[in-house]
């Protein structure tokens, strides 16, 4: 972007600014009545904080859980019943796809309870209570203190508290670290492991618009799924279990058809995963500048390899399907959030925000000016081990033959029996013939990226030699490295049934041992330890500049940063200035669905139920008052992974949709959140329930939820209609 351009589009951001309200932060459900209730209440929700979060009495707390390991999910049924993302559950529908059962394909539907499917590795988590245990925690705890020192202390007065928490014998106890480990958070949790597939609509529904799609508004995607929850006859949690019975919530989400209108209050609750919102300038400047960008230009290679080949070929397409959607996610973020710190001058704001901080007494203390500019001097100093840390983190993870050299590696230095068998499989997997020639295309481009973009001091002799020794040409090295028998199972094993001395021996010699040992080699001694060194001076230097700020400015709310605990992000439904001329309205309808479809297509295929419905205008209950089906919806929620899937809830606490992405152009709220271009995508839950009744057929599972249309609204707080179930 030239700079001409860049200054225009700041100006024009910052003034879209002001005219819209601030939603930022990820707030502990417990000082929510402290801290936000006003502003909540200002915004328009009619219910209290205690409706949010209590230990006293059932709150909408008791709905939400932590899904699988990283999203969320809300239950909204008084037996189970359980909502999330349709990428949240991909994985277990995927399970129980076969050939001849293609329920990722074509949906799925229990028709009953006996037909819901147990899923062996699936967990769900309630948390209970929350308590604040910093004291406790940093007991004996002194500033003179070295780092181990005071590591060893906290990890033994964590395991002290834990050991003595107040639990029930079926709870579990975590404690983390918030505001940059100046304060600790105990959660008392029920985790239960029975948890079942109910259903979930065709991938086409659920994933409709695939990678194009991602990230991007307008949205047209069904992006959920449903399962339920199971617990032994006490309700406590049981392993997966013929004799266990569906779970009783003390709190359930009912759910308005109502619909929404910009400005409308919401909240999103659940469980973000990881945010930076702290950090000093340098930092997001090196972020969007620096690392994105080497981390995108590797995965730009790779995905344009796989996608050239995916197109021409149906069986590559199903190899390389997930893979290929899980570096695109992340791929396409990376840039919106480079894009949006540039756009919104994330950088400047900070070093204003800095000089604000420099100014108050707090700021101007010494030891406090001192803290920022060592901040600075160790960015500085992180900058190419952190370049040189992301694109070879690329290169191991993008590339087969870098995988096949650690797993062979491995297989060699190992000494448990399971683990050279594992590393044996995963050597033998990467062997396909389906995939090795495309990996042999993605390499010449990877290793000639690679070398180009790392800091020069960091390219190992040997891989400048081989390179020379090729006539400089990439693709003469891979033929040296994947013409080699160690590229065949048989040559692997031949390796492997030499004596130990000869097979270590041999494979040093192979090309893709010279090439990829070098690399791993210099990363050990060059890279890791700088790169680990300086990031824990960085954390120590983070954790002081953190309560020096809370210190400076009293009477700001601080939130801490997201770390896979529950929290409450409100906001309003809103739209967005997306460029001069263009304001994205902030709903979507079936018309839209309908205008992207392709027949057949990889992203935009669609059910002909779908099409028949939308044909016949057939939206029963579920259309807008102007008879439109409504799809997905933007707010100003601050959001990030492990939200998906996070149940919406309006001012009445009761359910309107599912929350599940971002926004491409705000995606460096993560690190910079500013209320002018960050929006949450959520998908409606009027869409959801025409999609589970009408399109699903399995309109018997509505019965089991509350569902609220017209007046009966406002007078149902949610939260307290449902007290002292148990
Ligand atoms: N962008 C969303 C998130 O970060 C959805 C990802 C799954 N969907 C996809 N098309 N890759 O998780
Ligand atoms: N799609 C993300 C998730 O899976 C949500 C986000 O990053 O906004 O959690």
């Amino acid at each position: 972007m030239n700079i001409r351009k860049s200054i225009l589009s700041i100006a024009f951001f910052m003034s879209a600014a002001i005219t819209l309200t601030a939603a930022e932060g990820m707030w502990i459900p417990l000082f929510l009545k402290k801290l936000n209730e006003a502003e909540m209440k200002s915004l328009g929700m009619k219910i209290d904080a205690e409706d949010i979060y209590s230990v006293n009495r059932s709150s909408l707390k008791d709905a939400v859980v932590l899904f699988g390991g990283g999203c969320t999910g809300e239950v909204v049924s008084p037996e189970g019943l359980l909502l999330t993302n349709h990428h949240c559950g991909y994985s277990v529908i995927a399970s129980h796809s076969t050939m001849e059962n293609n329920i990722l394909q074509n949906g799925f539907w229990a028709k009953n309870k006996s037909e819901e499917l147990i899923n062996p590795s699936l967990s769900v988590t309630f948390i209970k209570r929350i308590e604040e245990v910093t004291d406790a925690a940093l007991t004996g705890v002194t500033d003179d203190m070295d780092l181990k020192s005071r590591n060893e202390k906290i990890a033994q007065n964590i395991r002290a508290i834990r050991d003595t928490a107040r639990r029930e014998e079926w709870q579990n106890v975590e404690i983390k670290p918030f505001f940059k480990d100046n304060r600790y958070f105990m959660f008392i949790r029920e985790t239960y492991s029975d948890v079942r597939l109910v259903g979930c609509p065709p991938v086409s529904v659920g994933k409709y618009g695939s990678e194009t799609d991602n990230w991007v508004w307008p949205r047209h995607t069904g992006d959920f799924s449903v399962f339920r929850i199971y617990a032994d006859k006490n309700n406590r949690p049981a392993a997966p279990s013929e004799d266990n019975v569906p779970y009783r919530p003390d709190h359930f989400f009912p759910i308005s058809i109502n619909g929404i209108e910009e400005g409308d209050f919401t909240l999103v609750f659940g469980f973000p995963g990881r945010t930076d919102e702290y950090l000093p300038a340098p930092a997001l400047e090196q972020t969007a500048n620096h690392r994105n960008p080497v981390k995108v230009g590797m995965r730009d290679i790779a995905l344009k390899v796989w996608g050239e080949e995916m197109r021409a070929n149906d069986t590559t397409k199903l190899v390389y399907a997930n893979r290929y959607s899980s570096v695109a996610n992340a791929w396409k973020k990376w840039q919106g959030e480079s894009l949006g710190l540039n756009r919104t001058g994330g950088y400047d704001k900070k070093k204003r925000y800095e000089a604000d901080f420099l100014a108050t007494e707090v700021g101007k203390r010494p030891e406090n000016t001192q803290l920022l500019n060592d901040l600075y001097a160790q960015y500085e100093k992180l900058l190419p081990y952190g370049i040189a840390y992301d694109i070879t983190s690329e290169f191991s993870s993008l590339s087969d033959a870098y995988k096949l050299y650690s797993a062979i590696a491995r297989v060699l230095s190992s000494k448990d029996a399971n683990q050279i068998e594992r590393y044996k499989k995963t050597a033998y997997s990467l062997l396909d013939a389906r995939t090795l020639p495309i990996d042999r295309r993605a390499f010449v481009k990877l290793a000639d990226f690679w070398v180009k973009n790392i800091p020069s001091q960091f390219v190992p002799e040997a891989v400048s030699a081989i390179y020379k020794e090729c006539g400089e040409d990439w693709n003469k090295v891979a033929d040296k490295v994947y013409n080699h028998p160690i590229f065949t199972k048989e040559g692997i094993d031949a390796l492997l049934a030499k004596d130990a001395e000869s097979r270590k021996k041999e494979f040093a010699e192979s090309p893709l041992a010279v090439l990829f040992s070098s690399v791993n080699n210099m990363m050990i001694d060059k890279v890791v330890p700088v790169y680990n060194e300086v990031n824990t001076q960085i954390a120590f230097l983070m954790k002081r500049y953190m309560a020096a700020q809370m210190e400076a400015f009293p009477d700001k709310a601080f939130f801490p940063d997201a770390n896979l605990t529950l929290r409450a992000s409100y906001g309003q439904v809103k739209g967005m200035q997306a460029r001069d001329g263009i304001y994205y309205i902030p709903q979507t309808f079936l018309d839209g669905v309908i205008e992207k479809y392709i027949p057949g297509d990889f992203e935009y295929d669609l059910p002909a139920k779908v099409l028949e419905l939308h044909e016949k205008k057939d939206y029963g209950r579920y259309a807008d008052s102007k008879g439109r089906m409504p799809v997905c919806f933007i707010a100003t929620n601050h959001t990030t992974g492990g939200n998906s899937g996070s149940p919406a809830v309006n001012a009445y606490g009761q359910l309107i949709g599912l929350n599940f992405d971002r926004l491409w152009e705000g995606t460096m709220s993560d690190l910079n959140y500013d209320a002018s271009i960050c929006r949450n995508i959520m998908v409606d839950i009027r869409y959801v329930l025409w999609l589970i009744d009408k399109v699903g057929g399995a309109g018997y599972l509505l019965d089991e939820m509350t569902i609220i249309q017209g007046d009966e609204n406002a007078s149902k707080p949610a939260g307290k209609k449902d007290k002292k179930r148990k």
